[in-house]
């Protein structure tokens, strides 16, 4: 199978990133991380990227004059490692249209809620105010509406009675570490694609929460 150039834009602790780069350790994955990319140089998730041997880039955003500039610097930094796919992965950047536009179809985030819920910020504390009895996280291709492009893949989770957003949290992240890697591979493989319907597992068109993945 035909290597999928990947490169992960993050800005944090990146424990997506880390289970990206066990996933693609195996040599089965047609997955290769080429470049890590962040816009803080203190992200700890660049130093997971080192220590797997990736190559990192720093861009940040407060050295560039507004949003249209940093995009195409994002760009060029992105596309000089020829990349078949973009992972965000904790990519705290709200991102132009043109970016999206640029890699349309080839763009995957992960967002901390069941999309359509909880667009955003503090989803986990959003969820258990509402009251919700499941909770989980997305894998979604990105367009121009935040955190509201078709979905590739959710986890749902029971929320207990005694969560709060904190112990819910870590439970989500589990299932994040789940869910990317799996969806990565996917695309990888040829087997997740944008089609014009939405997003598309082994030519059928998912359902609109994409494929659902309970424990
Ligand atoms: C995750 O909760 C992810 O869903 C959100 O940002 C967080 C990143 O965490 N988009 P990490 O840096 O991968 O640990």
């Amino acid at each position: 199978m035909a290597d999928c150039n990947v490169v992960v834009l993050i800005s944090g602790s990146g424990s997506n990133l880390q289970a990206l780069i066990d996933s693609t350790a195996s040599g089965d994955n047609p997955a290769h991380i080429r470049a890590v990319i962040s816009n803080r140089a203190d992200a700890y998730g660049l130093q997971r990227a080192k220590a797997a041997g990736i190559d990192t880039r720093v861009l940040d955003h407060k050295q560039f004059d507004g949003r249209e500039a940093f995009d195409a610097a994002l760009v060029e930094a992105i596309d000089a490692f020829e990349p078949h796919l973009v992972v965000l992965a904790g990519f705290m950047r709200i991102l132009t249209p043109g970016f999206v536009r640029h890699y349309a179809g080839r763009l995957l985030n992960i967002h901390p809620s069941l999309l359509p819920k909880y667009k955003g910020l503090h989803t986990h504390q959003r969820a258990l105010e509402a009251g919700d009895s499941e909770h989980g996280c997305s894998v979604h291709f990105v367009t121009e509406e935040l955190d509201g492009g078709p979905l590739a893949v959710q986890a749902p989770i029971p929320v207990q009675s005694d969560d709060t957003p904190e112990t819910l949290a870590q439970r989500v992240h589990v299932q994040e570490h789940r869910i990317y890697p799996l969806a990565v591979r996917w695309f990888a493989e040829g087997r997740l694609r944008l089609g014009d319907n939405g997003a598309e597992l082994d030519g059928q068109t998912l359902p609109p929460t994409g494929q659902q993945l309970r424990n």
